[in-house]
């Protein structure tokens, strides 16, 4: 899919930000799609990847010719989708750490917000070159709106009181932004992207600054990062999730910065009982401009080049580990050395998830999801017998509570005669096991729903 003809590869870009600031939004804009609409709450609850080919790139790169003339010399455009709820900060993390450039959104009414300044701390610890999305300037009273049109135009056609508006919050906005160290310039005066970061201001509702945002990212990163985003030979490729996917069974979602993966290449990855050595069964994508976490139909592919975000199915995925490296694995000597370098690296991914004797019992639809719930019980020291992705069975709660199921009902800690499940199916059989034995269920499919009933569980426990 897309080989590369010139020389670069398309850049990966992470969009990145507080809570509701519209990262989201601006992409089903970009999309055409209305994959926020669809979301549990409203908020994001797990990383995504959207693959943009050039054809659409130029479409909107044509909008800003007259005053940001770029050639798009990329073969596309990767965008990673984080969310913003603080619970997620392991899903910020690992998106900003595999991007090329990220985009920070910032609401020009909100300002720097917590997840914001998280988010700049990220970058700025990680030397990550990043941009601003200014996002919600239709907000600014009488606003004009043009769809989809260049916002550095649109500024230029609102009211003296649409303009004066503007102009009042977006100095707030970079105010802050010089307190906090940070030296920003408008992307159409900024003569030096390495030493000011360039704000592009946009509406993710009226799709207003989408060709500014999409010129100034091809931009960035065909000119000032030409050698990082050099097609290269060899393979890099990161698991960013693991889930149950419909009629594959469990499957990761890979990024593929360097290189290619082929069908039935023998592959190796972190597991939590030691490196996991498979065969690629299928190499899935979503459709171009679809969202990879959104339920979908998938393309199966032969090869798959860099960079793409994809989806592998393979046997003994259960026990993959997110976050980690993957390499190939067709010779013996591929094999030895990336065992070592995943040995490594598994130390650091497992300190997450530390299992007692005795506690509660923890299910989520991603891995992603589920490192955020166990950092919640962590930090309230609760202790975790047992981890699953995927939909709750009777084996899951059996194997979660045995410890707990062996005591007498009447004298056994009701706060570990329990388990969570975030965003999965609870099996009948395993419902009503659970009620035969008196195990509590907490369910949800928002995050911090599920921390307030267990919270509201514990408290009443305690009294
Ligand atoms: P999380 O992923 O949960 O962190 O949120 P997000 O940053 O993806 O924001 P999201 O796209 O969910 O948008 C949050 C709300 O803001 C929705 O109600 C959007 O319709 C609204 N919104 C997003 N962008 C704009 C914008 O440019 N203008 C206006 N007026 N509303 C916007
Ligand atoms: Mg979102
Ligand atoms: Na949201």
């Amino acid at each position: 899919l897309y080989k590369p003809v010139g020389e670069l590869r398309s850049p990966i870009c992470c969009i990145l930000g507080h809570v509701d600031t519209g990262k989201t939004t601006l992409l089903d804009k970009i999309r055409n799609t209305n994959v926020q609409e669809g979301e549990a709450g409203g908020i994001t609850q797990q990383i995504g990847a959207t693959f943009f080919p050039a054809k659409k790139l130029k479409e909107e790169l044509i909008k800003t010719q007259q005053f940001y003339p770029v050639d798009c010399n990329v073969p596309g455009l990767l965008i990673i989708d984080t969310p913003g709820h603080e619970s997620f900060s392991n899903l910020r993390t690992r998106g900003s750490s595999l991007c090329d450039l990220a985009i920070l959104v910032i609401d020009l009414m909100h300002g720097l917000e917590n997840q914001t300044l998280e988010s700049l701390e990220l970058l700025k610890m990680r030397k990550t070159p990043f941009i601003i999305a200014l996002n919600k300037i239709d907000r600014c009273v009488e606003w004009k709106n043009k769809k989809n049109a260049s916002s550095y135009h649109q500024l230029q056609n609102q009211t003296k009181n649409c303009k004066m508006d503007y102009e009042s919050k977006r100095q707030q906005v970079i105010t802050q932004l010089a307190e906090k160290g940070f030296n920003v310039a408008f992307f159409w005066e900024n003569e030096d992207p390495k030493t000011y970061i360039s704000v592009v201001p946009t509406s993710g509702v009226t799709g207003e600054g989408i060709p500014d945002l999409l010129s100034v990212i091809v931009k960035y990163t065909s000119v000032f990062m030409k050698n990082k985003i050099k097609v290269k030979e060899q393979f890099n490729c990161t698991v960013l999730e693991k889930k149950v996917t419909e009629g594959h069974g469990t499957t990761i979602d890979c990024l593929l910065v360097d290189g290619q993966i082929k069908k039935d290449d023998k592959i190796i990855l972190a597991g939590f009982q030691g490196p996991i050595i498979t065969k690629v069964r299928a190499l899935l994508t979503p459709h171009p401009m679809k969202e990879m976490r959104v339920k979908g139909e998938y393309i199966h592919h032969d090869v798959i080049y860099a960079s793409m975000g994809l989806k592998i199915s393979a046997v003994g995925l259960e026990e993959a580990m997110a976050g980690s490296q993957m390499y190939l694995a067709n010779t013996q000597d591929d094999i030895d050395k990336a065992t070592d370098l995943i040995n490594n690296e598994m130390e650091e991914v497992k300190k997450y998830i530390k299992l007692q004797n005795q506690g509660v019992g923890v299910a989520a639809s991603t891995l992603g999801s589920l490192e955020a719930l166990l950092q919640y019980l962590n930090s309230q020291e609760i202790p975790v017998s047992y981890v699953s992705v995927g939909p709750v069975s009777k084996d899951d709660v059996m194997k979660a509570l045995k410890n707990v199921l062996l005591e007498d009902v009447n004298r056994r800690k009701k706060e570990y005669a329990c388990m969570l499940v975030f965003d999965v199916k609870i099996l009948p059989d395993a419902q009503k096991f659970a009620e035969e034995n008196q195990i509590k269920i907490f369910e949800a499919n928002i995050i911090y729903h599920l921390f307030t009933k267990f919270t509201d569980f514990i408290k009443q426990v305690k009294e």
